[in-house]
């Protein structure tokens, strides 16, 4: 995919890919990002095929303003100052996610908070603005490469499934936003160190504790915890027992059984995973029986979330 210049017509085909679903990828002024409408979930799996990651690791929503924001997050005054200071901008903030938000569960890859950033280059504003929908946008570089400040970077790295590549040139931080979470109670956290310098999150939020540090707080806003279903989970199951519900994929399961993808799609299996877990899981049954799922591809992401969902309870 060849990178094509920023103009009215390359932003309209880009927004138009964005709302059918398609992936494009975006400048920004820290690094370019894989971007893709953050509320639906096909297009979301979409991204984590294309990135080639093993794990769905929780993607950043790039949203124009603190206004809508606040429709997807409870933001403590204290994630609003912070907002307000550096939006737009190279912070990203990590805070509760609101039940009714339509960002797509898998986005957040299940956590109960959601990572959102206004962004500041004036690309990345017009295609936010064009798509009318949050844009969840990680790098624009395969899994373990290096994050891309040029548009060729991000062709070289990412194959044909990319519908556009905007090229705005270099980004001019090069390098990504400071991600930054602020939990319900107000505790700031750093998450990732970037662009904007502890010392300026500090002039505004005050100490900002470490993940992971011995003297981090605890408070129940801080446990970035995976949902995990109520029921246990029996995976690698070909039919599901007496009293199972059953998670199929391919094949058709039992009446009642949620079926992942039928066509054996990982990429539908994965849009599906959140969603159909939760529907089995709201039936009462004790023991959600779940289908093998190949490893390739997405797959391996798909296995990981369903051995944390069998294990984490
Ligand atoms: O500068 C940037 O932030 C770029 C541009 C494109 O905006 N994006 C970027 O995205 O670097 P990504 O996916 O490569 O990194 C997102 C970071 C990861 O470290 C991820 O773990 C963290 O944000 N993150 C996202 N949502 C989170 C959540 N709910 N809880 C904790 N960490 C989260
Ligand atoms: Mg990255």
């Amino acid at each position: 995919m060849k990178p094509v210049a920023v103009n009215a017509a390359s932003l309209e085909r880009a927004a138009a890919a964005v709302r059918e679903g398609n992936l494009v990828v975006m400048p920004t002024e820290t690094v370019y990002g894989l971007a893709g409408d953050a509320t639906n979930p096909a297009a979301v799996a979409r991204i984590y095929a294309a990135k080639g990651r093993p794990k769905f690791n929780p993607l950043i929503s790039h949203i124009l303003d603190l206004n809508q924001a606040e429709r997807h997050a409870h933001l403590h005054p204290v994630a609003r100052s912070l907002a307000e200071r550096f939006w737009p901008g190279a912070l990203t903030l990590v805070a509760p996610r609101r039940a009714d938000s339509d960002i797509a569960e898998l986005a957040c890859a299940g956590l109960p908070s959601v990572a959102l950033r206004a962004p500041a280059h004036p690309v990345a504003r017009a295609l936010i603005g064009a798509a009318g929908v949050p844009l969840a946008a990680p790098s624009a570089n395969r899994s373990g490469r290096l994050s891309p400040t040029h548009a060729s970077h991000a062709a070289e790295d990412l194959g044909e499934e990319i519908s556009v590549i905007l090229d705005a040139g270099s980004c001019p931080l090069g390098l990504e936003s400071t991600v930054v979470s602020v939990s319900a109670d107000g505790v700031v956290t750093m998450l990732r160190p970037g662009a904007i310098a502890r010392a300026d999150i500090e002039s505004v939020a005050g100490p900002v504790f470490d993940a992971g540090a011995s003297n981090a707080p605890t408070s129940p806003g801080m446990m970035e915890s995976h949902y995990a279903p109520r029921a246990r989970l029996r995976l690698n199951a070909t039919t599901a027992g007496a009293g199972e519900s059953y998670l199929a994929f391919g094949a058709a399961g039992p009446p009642g059984a949620l079926n992942l993808s039928p066509q054996r799609d990982l990429i539908e299996a994965a849009a599906n995973l959140f969603a159909f877990l939760r529907q089995l899981d709201a039936t009462g049954a004790k023991v959600i029986a779940v289908a093998p799922i190949p490893r390739e591809g997405l797959g391996e992401a798909i296995n990981d979330r369903l051995a944390r969902a069998a294990a984490g309870r």
